[in-house]
Parts: structure tokens; sequence; C-alpha cells
């Protein structure tokens, strides 16, 4: 983690182009999926950020060579698989558990890292391992990591309790070289899925998948091939600088950003009071103050998502009124709170289900809700970012509040976003990393 620090200082409005990465959440998987054939894999748009950098140390543990990898340009070539037991990496993300399908298929065992990622919440890994398992996999969870092996995998009926992007990944990385049919009932269907099942497609992968119901067949081919796939922008830095520039006055214009996948954030920036402009060759975002207060409620694609929420936060304390964030699919990620209180904004968090509707964290004792009360001044100061969303609406806060902050733990943010404080500088920021 990064021992660096951001300096800014705030209100300055942002204004300019700037362009999106490619997605990390879809780059590091398309990584992993390069895993399953012996043929060189070419992936454009990748983001140099900490979360590829750590999945291409694993990918290279394993065996890949990668060139290109100063670029947003890889290679990736695995032709032998060096080893298929992987116990500690130098760093952690929630990658390497997608790894087991493929090294599976490649060697029939295999042992990966148990997981990191940000502190959002319990984060259970229970649905990729009874998925797994159905498909034949025996797994047994060792003191630092997972061991797998498996004679034969095999198709299998699935019904997940939540449409979860990783476990809908998992049995994608595994189920296209099974044998027989697998189904996965009520799939996780973000945008970055699709991306995955495209490369998974052009490598020779045979799929089907019904967005509308959630459904996603995979028919088990014998072989993969090479493939030239292209990972698509990011949604959540488009949310994070949209956001950046409406909580500042600004305007900026987002080259390479796309419509696909950002309906819900959309719509919720034209009911805040802020306008989005859809142009062939990215979107432009602008607004000015009295923003309306509004109801949020978090879900999985093609719903408001989870890692908009803080960023969004920020503005909505700028908001005239009380507006509600009701959290559905993470138990704890309103940790930031706190320290955008310490700031001046006015939010309180609950464990009751505001909004209006119920979700499956009712009853217990998560606090899930939040209710924002604006608008309030915002002032500079000293912050330790918690973890990568965060750590965003931390920043989007300094850069709309007045003086000087220090935010602190910003390798959570470098793992999200490359060159973010350079990016920023050249929209106006005032912005410093010491
Ligand atoms: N869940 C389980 N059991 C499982 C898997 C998930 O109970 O086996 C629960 C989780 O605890 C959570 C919910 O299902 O409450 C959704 O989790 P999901 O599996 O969909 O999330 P993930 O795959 O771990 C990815 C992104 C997250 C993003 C979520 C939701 C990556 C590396 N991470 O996580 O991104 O918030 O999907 O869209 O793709 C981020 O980029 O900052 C980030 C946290």
């Amino acid at each position: 983690m990064s021992e660096g620090r951001f300096i800014i200082r705030g209100g300055r409005q942002l204004e300019g182009e700037t362009v999106v990465y490619g997605s990390k959440n879809a780059a590091t998987k398309m990584m992993v999926a390069s895993l399953l054939t012996r043929e060189p894999c070419v992936l454009e748009n990748i983001p140099l950020s900490g979360e590829t950098d750590i999945t291409r140390e694993l990918c290279e543990r394993i065996g890949s060579r990668m060139s290109g990898a100063e670029g947003s340009r890889w290679e990736i070539s695995t032709p032998e698989i060096a080893t298929s037991v992987v116990p500690e990496l130098s760093r952690k993300n929630r990658i390497p558990i997608l790894a087991l399908g493929p090294l599976l298929h490649r060697k029939g065992f295999a042992e990966v890292p148990v997981l990191g990622g940000c502190p959002i919440g319990h984060r259970p890994i229970n649905f990729h391992l009874e998925a797994l398992n159905r498909m034949g996999v025996r797994i047994e969870r060792r003191a630092h990591s997972y061991y797998a092996e498996a004679e034969e995998i095999h198709g299998a009926d699935l019904v997940f309790p939540f449409p979860s992007v990783g476990a809908t990944e998992s049995v994608l990385l595994t189920g296209v070289l099974a044998k027989g049919t697998t189904t996965i009932h009520n799939a996780a269907t973000e945008p970055e899925i699709m991306n995955l099942i495209g490369m998974l497609r052009a490598m020779g992968a045979d799929i089907r998948a019904d967005e509308v119901r959630r459904e996603i067949e995979i028919y088990g081919v014998e072989r993969l091939g090479g493939v030239s796939a292209r990972v698509m922008p990011d949604r959540n830095e488009v949310v994070s600088f949209a956001t950046a520039a409406l909580a500042t006055d600004g305007d900026i214009f987002i080259r390479d950003a796309s419509a696909n996948g950002m309906q819900a954030f959309f719509e919720a920036v034209c009911a805040l009071g802020g306008t989005c402009e859809v142009r062939e060759d990215g979107v432009r975002f602008f607004g000015r103050r009295p923003y309306r207060r509004m109801t949020i409620q978090t879900a999985p694609h093609p719903g408001f998502m989870t890692d908009w929420q803080q960023p969004f936060c920020v503005l909505l304390t700028q908001a005239e009124g009380a507006s509600i964030i009701h959290e559905t699919v993470y138990d704890d990620r309103f940790g930031y709170v706190k320290d955008l209180c310490h700031m001046g904004a006015n939010i309180t968090v609950t464990d009751e289900c505001l909004g209006g509707e119920r979700c499956r964290f009712d009853g217990a004792t998560y606090n899930h809700s939040a209710r924002i009360t604006g608008p309030t001044k915002l002032s500079g100061a000293a912050i330790t970012v918690p973890d990568l969303r965060a750590g965003m609406a931390h920043m989007i806060a300094a850069l709309a509040a007045e003086g000087e902050s220090v935010i602190s733990g910003i390798g959570h943010i470098d793992r999200g976003y490359a060159k973010l404080d350079e990016r920023l500088r050249a929209l106006g920021a005032d912005i410093m990393r010491k």
C-alpha cells in the first residue's frame, strides 16, 4: 500500500476534458480468462492500476509471459502452466479465486491465495465454492489458501441466491471447458461480465446469455484458442469524474465514455439537476447548484451500482433537503460517512431499510441506509481512506470543500484509478501527491 498522501486545496471548478481508461473490473477477469488457452491473447485498453498489477503478478506466478505491459495493449501467453500452486502473492485482491477453474482445467489441481479487496462487508465466497462443488470440484480451505482438485469438471444447473458478479465469473471461467451444459439462474449481468463473455466467445466458447431473465447457459467445448479483445471503459471512473465535476459546479467532457450500462447513473444525475450529454465520442457532464434531494437504492445491474453510492453521497450533501441512500448489495459500505461528517456533512446511518423497499438486510444489524441532509458547506480535513470507492468520495469531498485536505492511505485509490492526481490536475484541481 502506498504511504503517500494527496494534498488537495478545494473549491476549484473542474473543467475541460479527460479520457476514461479501461475497466479494472473487466480487465482483471479477462487476464484470468487468458489462462484458459495455450495460445497468445491480446488485451487492449488495460488500465495501469494497482489492481491489474496484482493480477499480472498472479498470472506471471502461474507461468504467463506478458509483453507490452508498460502500455495499455498487453499480450499474455501461457503455453505451459509453470505452477498451479500459488499460495502467496506480494499483495491481495479478489481475483485469485477466479483462477481456480482455468488452472483445474489445465492441471487437475490448483491452490490460490485467500482473497483481499476492500473492507466493505462480509464478502463470503460461498456461492463460488458451492457452484464449483456442484461441478465436480473438491475445495479445501487451508490456512492462507484454497486448494482444489477435480478428476472431471461437468456442467450443473445452478441457482444463485443473489446475482453475484464474482460467482458468475467463476462459473463462466469453469463452465466453458466443462463437460456438458452449465446453467446459471439469477446470474449477474453487469456489462463487465458481458465483456468477459465476449472475449470467451471469441476464444471459441459457446455461451448464451439472457440478460433480462438473468440466465446464462454455457455449453462446454473441448478447447479454447487465442484472441484479441478490448476492455470496456471503466464505468466507475466515469461516475467518479462526473460527480467530481458536479460537486464543484464544473463542466467536463469524458472522452470514450459510453452510455453502455450507465442508464441508472444518468437518470440519477438528471433527477438531481445535473446534465449528461451523450455524444458519439464521449459524455459531457455539468451542473450547478441548487441540486434536488433524492432517494437512491443500490442494486445489481441494471440498477444503481453499489460502487457509485459513495461519490454520489458527496453530491447529495449539496442537495436541498433530506436524501436517502439504501445500500442493498454490501452490508457495510458506509464507513466513509463519519469522515464526510467531520468535513461538515450531515449524514446519519441506520440498520433500517430506508426509502420504501425492504432488502435482504432487513432485520439484521447492518448500517446499510443513510439519510443525508443538505446542503452543507464542506471544509478541508485530514482523512485516512478506508477503501477504494470511499477514497473517491473523500477525494470529491476534498475537491468541493473550502480549504486544504490531506488524504492518507491513497494506496486504495491507486489500486483502482491510474494517475488520478495527474488527470484531476489537468481538469483544474489543486492536488499534489506527497
Ligand atoms: N456474496 C455472497 N457469497 C458469494 C459471493 C457474493 O454472499 O459467494 C455477496 C457479497 O457478500 C455481496 C454480494 O453478494 O453482498 C455481491 O457480491 P459480488 O460477488 O457481486 O461482488 P464481487 O464480485 O466480490 C465485484 C466488484 C466490486 C463491485 C461488486 C458489485 C470486482 C473485483 N469487484 O465484487 O467492485 O462492487 O462486484 O458490483 O469486480 C470496486 O471496484 O471497488 C468493487 C468493490
